[in-house]
């Protein structure tokens, strides 16, 4: 089977009456890394609180591997890890000790090799027997990842991994993590970096207020919802737009050498053609042409703007 979770029409409603998911419907593939993007308060954690048990969806449906985490909780808890958003370990236990009791809470058999390789791989294994609260705050943050893949989980939900992870470290969660995947793990990350999200997901669900706005492929979502940017660089500065080229989202530079065009890259004839003969037949010639892509941030604030 190839769908690892499938959420059909999940609701949240908090006690109070705040409606923090409406009617969520999501399948997740396996082997995938899946990206949910979205501000504060937009309902992130409640997803992933509802799918690992930790809050009781309103109404709707959550299948893990097919079968219903309600009725067959065991199976689904003994399948999925999570490192929560929030730091959470024993201050005075070392991460050697933390790793093996979190495994053995899931009734797996001691494995002191598994362990050392999880460590390893954190590169946690020089503070194995160091206590927690001695450890940094990007270090604890890996101890709490290495907590979540103690039992051997084949979902893996990280809760904004990198939140507090300085640069080069981020880099290289974003390489364990896409190691992990290559183990045949399934892992579901939320970030506020969108950076984060274009890097390492193979597919992107934007989430606001509680709506899933929408879920695509990484690249067909910029590549969908992208605006693409030309730039020419003119070869005479251009006094003004010429009158027949004001159909087009044309900007020009201060100096006036260079134009700006803005267009629809999905869009059927994007008017690249008709634009560079129209500046040709006024007797304009360019020196050089540059495209640019919107990047995933820009189509993100648009569309949760829009919202
Ligand atoms: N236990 C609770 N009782 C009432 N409201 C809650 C509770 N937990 C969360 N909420 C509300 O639900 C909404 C969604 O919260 P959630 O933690 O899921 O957001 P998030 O997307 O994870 O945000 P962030 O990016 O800040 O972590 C927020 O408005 C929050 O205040
Ligand atoms: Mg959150």
């Amino acid at each position: 089977m190839n769908t690892i979770l499938t959420l059909n029409n999940l609701n949240k409603t908090y006690e109070g009456g705040f409606e923090a998911l409406k009617d969520i419907n999501l399948e997740i593939r396996r082997g995938e890394i899946f990206a949910l993007l979205g501000p504060n308060g937009a309902g992130k954690t409640t997803l992933i609180n509802s799918v690992c048990g930790l809050v009781m969806p309103t109404s709707g449906q959550i299948l893990f591997d097919g079968k219903d985490i309600v009725a067959d909780y065991r199976y689904a808890r003994e399948r999925i890890g999570l490192v929560p958003q929030e730091l959470c370990t024993d201050s005075f236990e070392s991460p050697w000790h933390t790793l093996h009791f979190s495994r053995g809470l899931f009734g797996k058999q001691r494995d002191g090799a598994y362990v050392e390789q999880v460590l390893r791989n954190l590169s946690l294994w020089d503070k194995r027997n160091n206590m927690i609260r001695t450890l940094s705050g990007g270090m604890k943050r890996r101890v709490m990842i290495g907590k979540a893949l103690a039992h051997e989980p084949k979902l893996l939900f990280l809760d904004e991994p990198t939140a507090g992870v300085d640069v080069e470290l981020r880099k290289g969660m974003w390489e364990q993590v896409r190691a992990l995947q290559r183990t045949g793990v399934t892992i579901i990350l939320t970030t506020h970096y969108i950076d984060e999200a274009e890097q390492m997901a193979d597919r992107i669900g934007i989430i606001n207020n509680g709506e899933l706005i929408l879920v695509d492929r990484k690249e067909d979502l910029i590549a969908k919802l992208g605006r693409k940017e030309m730039t020419l660089d003119l070869q005479e500065p251009l006094a003004e737009v010429p009158a027949s080229l004001k159909g087009f989202e044309l900007s020009l530079s201060e100096d006036r050498r260079r134009l700006s065009y803005s267009f629809d890259s999905a869009a059927e004839d994007n008017g690249i053609a008709r634009l560079l003969s129209g500046l040709h037949k006024a007797g304009y010639e360019c020196r050089d042409i540059h495209t640019k892509q919107s990047s995933l941030e820009e189509i993100f604030i648009s569309l949760v703007k829009k919202k």
